[in-house]
């Protein structure tokens, strides 16, 4: 049987680019579906790993109690825990800061993170230092350091005193 064409014939090459490559439209939705996936799949990811992580430095505002039982003579040790969530987990935050009343100031408090490395410091009331176990750094009661490796200071941390309750805003 012959079928007769009609129309002009059209050279091979125009014929060519009216048709799209199969394989490269396949191609094309694959990497589409594909990226489609990673970025549902990336979602809980995101979620629970990163977005919590970039929460870090937000703090949150701690009830250490009634203010006026701090006294101005020494530092006292005001401990606190809270659950912190850590994607699926709950996971607990403790630690303690040094406060004391301040005549100038109405309270003072810092934070008991040593400047150096981190580890926690321990006011000494009989030598009057803040006293860094790890590498012997030494802080003044006014939280600059006096020796040792630490070269910063003692972090001052926010606080205000509501219905009579020394609140103190604790960084996570
Ligand atoms: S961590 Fe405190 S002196 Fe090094």
């Amino acid at each position: 049987m012959i079928i007769a064409e009609t129309g002009p014939p059209q050279p091979r090459e125009h014929l060519q680019e009216k048709c799209v490559n199969p394989s490269r439209r396949a191609f094309l939705m694959t990497s589409i579906l594909a990226g489609g996936a990673i970025v549902l799949s990336a979602a809980p990811l995101v979620s629970t790993v990163i977005v919590p992580s970039l929460k870090k430095g937000v703090g949150r505002w701690i009830d250490f109690g009634k203010a006026d039982s701090l006294t101005s003579d020494h530092f006292s040790m005001l401990s606190y825990e809270f659950m912190v969530k850590d994607g699926w987990l709950d996971l607990p935050q403790r630690g303690f800061v040094w406060a004391k009343a301040d005549s100038m100031e109405g309270f003072k408090i810092f934070s008991s993170t040593c400047s150096h490395l981190a580890c926690n410091v321990i006011w000494n009331k009989d030598s009057r230092v803040f006293e860094c176990p790890c590498h012997s750094g030494r802080f003044d009661p006014d939280g600059r350091p006096v020796s040792g490796p630490p070269k910063k200071p003692l972090s001052l941390l926010l606080h205000k005193v509501e219905e009579e309750k020394l609140l103190i805003h604790i960084t996570l």
